[in-house]
């Protein structure tokens, strides 16, 4: 009889706090449908936001081609410029400088991905850096400088050993390249 109450006692409980969470998830989206689009569109990541991103997986890139991990190389390329799309989209101003980054520095990377040619890489490398820092310069944010972190910041091996065929790596690099 006792065990029964406090099975009785220990599920209301539960209900209460699933009652309580659910109140809590939904409670800060309020107002009309119009003022609820307002606030979820001003939460939505902004270009400081997406250049963390955008630079971190810059960073790895560096570091898995050195390590001929050409795989892990076009897949963060790729990745970075779909960030740089989510970038491109919160900030319109910016998005000629971004898509020109991307066809005049980032491109011809991809390439050199394709063609696993790392004498080519670290100067079209060092050529990205550049573009990267004269927009910086141009929108005034001279003060931020990139520079490459000592070790890559992806927690994955990169030396792993594999080998990539070209078409391999032109279908992750695809929608860079076209
Ligand atoms: C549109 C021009 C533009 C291009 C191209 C650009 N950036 Fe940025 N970047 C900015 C702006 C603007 C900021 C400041 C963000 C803000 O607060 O609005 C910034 C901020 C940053 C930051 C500081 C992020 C933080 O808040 O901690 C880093 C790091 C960075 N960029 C790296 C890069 C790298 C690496 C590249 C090239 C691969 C690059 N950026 C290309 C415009 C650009």
């Amino acid at each position: 009889m006792r065990k029964k109450w406090s099975i009785a006692a220990a599920s209301g409980i539960l209900v209460v706090s699933a009652a309580m969470l659910l109140a809590q998830n939904t409670s800060w989206l309020t107002g009309t449908v119009d003022q609820k689009f307002n606030t979820l569109a001003g939460i939505q990541p902004g270009l400081g936001t997406v250049m963390i991103e955008y630079a971190t997986r810059f960073g790895n890139i560096y570091y898995a081609a050195q390590a001929a991990n050409w795989g892990m190389a076009a897949y963060q390329l790729k990745e970075m410029v779909e960030i740089q799309e989510v970038g491109e989209t919160t900030r319109p101003a910016r998005g000629d400088a971004l898509r020109g980054l991307e066809q005049g520095a980032l491109k011809p990377l991809a390439l050199d991905i394709v063609n696993q040619d790392i004498r080519k890489f670290n100067t079209d490398f060092a050529t990205a850096v550049a573009f990267c820092n004269a927009c910086h310069q141009a929108t005034g944010f001279g003060y931020v400088v990139y520079k490459l972190p000592d070790q890559p910041e992806v927690p994955a091996k990169l030396d792993t050993g594999q080998k990539f065929t070209t078409q391999e790596l032109q279908t992750i690099l695809a929608d860079v390249l076209k």
